[in-house]
């Protein structure tokens, strides 16, 4: 109905020099004019702020994280749709075509009108049993990933039902499944991937940022982004591996932003015929298989622990 993805994320960090590296290292560009600040290839922006800038919106968390999300949507008049239904709401403010207010969980957001542009590039297909499309032409091999625009954004919230309910009704998400009293994956528009939110309620109840997600071309990108970020010693979350609940590869990078930056491909594309499924929550549901800590750069083989 109106959200269409994410247009920027703003963090404030300890370390503005070390998060820079990340983004590059990460396969992100600078944005010619303005520090810490990259961009995709579609144009979504990750910007840095030191911690205590006064320009960034209260945290809800301590430390390095994620303090506004940039929601685009299509056109203006999607813009006034979702301005009429924040009439109310006590942190609601129209600033310069954008709109300002906070997600039940604390969460800092801005939603404009989109500015990405369409990516198209070349992706080469699989050969799978009867289904040969890739002819006398072997399969990419990455050295690095070039990520083409911010998929989903994952957060701990502290009342689920609170703010799947606001994402639903202000902002126009739909539901594309549910882990039973414990999170729901949720997609702005009807027709896409999986999910662009996910949400999880943990038992403590504690709020913060999870992780954020790249899409990129296909699983052989998702592998050599991975293993490139290795080579630069950045460490690894979990990956490579594949979530059944969503059909993605992934790989997931701690970053010095806090959260982790995934690297994702192969998402399950839903319409408004998706009925979402209620899951039991459970390590078989959430994970395919997962390498923990990565694959080394050098060797080819799975991360080792450092021996103390
Ligand atoms: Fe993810």
């Amino acid at each position: 109905m109106s959200v269409c993805g994410i247009e920027k994320l703003e963090f404030g960090v300890e370390d503005l020099a070390l998060c820079s590296k990340f983004m590059t290292d990460f396969g992100l560009s600078p944005l010619s004019g303005q520090r810490h600040h990259f961009h995709t290839l579609s144009g979504a922006q990750i910007a840095l702020y030191p911690l205590d800038c006064g320009e960034l919106p209260e945290a809800f968390e301590s430390g390095s994280t994620l303090r506004r999300v940039t929601w685009g949507v299509r056109d203006s008049a999607a813009l006034a749709r979702i301005a009429e239904k924040l009439q109310g709401h006590t942190s609601f403010q129209q600033l310069n075509d954008a709109l300002y207010c906070c997600d039940p969980n604390g969460m800092a957001l801005r939603i404009e009108v989109s500015r990405q542009q369409e990516v198209s590039l070349p992706v080469l297909p699989l050969n799978q049993w009867g289904d040969m499309r890739r002819i006398d032409q072997p399969s990419p091999v990455y050295s690095y990933a070039t990520p083409i625009n911010i998929g989903h954004v994952v957060f701990f919230v502290n009342d689920l039902a609170a703010t799947e309910r606001f994402y639903r009704e202000v902002l126009g998400f739909h539901v594309s499944d549910r882990y039973i009293n414990r999170a729901v994956f949720l997609r702005a528009e009807q027709r896409g991937g999986h999910h662009s939110l996910f949400l999880l309620q943990l038992p403590s109840g504690k709020r913060g940022l999870n992780h954020v997600a790249f899409n990129v071309r296909d699983i052989h990108e998702v592998i050599g982004g991975g293993l490139a970020m290795n080579k630069q010693h950045w460490s690894t979350f979990i990956g490579p591996g594949r979530h059944p609940v969503s059909s993605a590869y992934f790989w997931y990078v701690n970053s010095p932003t806090g959260g982790a930056f995934e690297y994702y491909t192969n998402d399950d594309w839903l319409t408004e015929r998706w009925q979402p499924r209620e899951l039991e929550h459970s390590l078989v549901s959430f994970t395919e298989w997962a390498v923990e800590g990565g694959i080394d750069y050098t060797t080819r083989r799975q991360q080792q622990p450092e021996v103390l």
